[in-house]
């Protein structure tokens, strides 16, 4: 029998990991899906990839609005990506949909602007060099494609209960966008039960 650690999966046991996985959890997924649908604008022929997509509930309801399109999402954790495509099986099934385990610095599974919609929510916290997650975000991309983020802004620490790593400045976010080569970068802060998220979108 394999020992307890073989069968740990080493990203899920990070203590990074579970701060995100905290900190997300406690805004509304209703209120947050409703908000990043709007902001994506989504068409029905669209093609879309969630970078960090977790347990595929936001997958599942931008699936829903591509249907003559494609969507795509990926997740280091190959436990989230296991929940992300059994949530979505009648998706992947009928060739709608495509959950693979991977990281947002090497989208290399798909080709150059393969996209039209690229989104991430509560996943910018662990870039750790931003510079090559949006390169490939940006190769990814058709011209005029969009890029949308959510995530707890640092600018609006509020109370917490020690050190937090699991937020990002959304002004040191929109340079990394402005670098990396995107336009129409719009930065903005919600409120949800008090808790601040920002949203970040650019064009490519
Ligand atoms: C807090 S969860 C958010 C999941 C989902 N986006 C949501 O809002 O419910 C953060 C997710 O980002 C994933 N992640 C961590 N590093 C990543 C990376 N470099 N690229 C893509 N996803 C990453 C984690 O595995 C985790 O599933």
């Amino acid at each position: 029998m394999a020992a307890a650690s073989q069968l740990r999966e080493p990203f899920e046991t990070s203590a990074m990991f579970g701060d995100v996985i905290a900190r997300a959890a406690s805004y509304s997924p209703a209120r947050v899906a409703e908000t990043a649908i709007e902001l994506l604008e989504l068409r029905p022929d669209h093609a879309a990839l969630e970078l960090g997509c977790g347990s595929g509930r936001l997958l599942a309801q931008v699936t829903a609005r591509v249907q003559r399109g494609f969507a795509a999402g990926i997740d280091p954790s190959p436990l989230m990506v296991r929940h992300a495509r059994l949530r979505n099986r009648r998706w992947i099934e009928r060739g709608l949909l495509d959950v693979a385990v991977g990281a947002s610095d090497d989208l290399s599974r798909w080709p150059d602007r393969r996209f039209d919609r690229v989104y991430g929510m509560h996943v910018v916290y662990f870039w750790e060099a931003p510079e090559r997650d949006l390169a490939e975000v940006r190769r990814v991309l058709a011209p005029g494609g969009r890029l949308l983020l959510g995530f707890c802004p640092a600018e609006q620490a509020g109370p917490s209960i020690g050190p937090d790593p699991a937020r990002c400045s959304l002004a040191a976010a929109e340079e990394w966008l402005a670098r990396a080569g995107f336009s129409a970068i719009e930065g903005r802060c919600d409120f949800d039960a008090e808790r601040p998220l920002a949203w970040l979108r650019a064009s490519r």
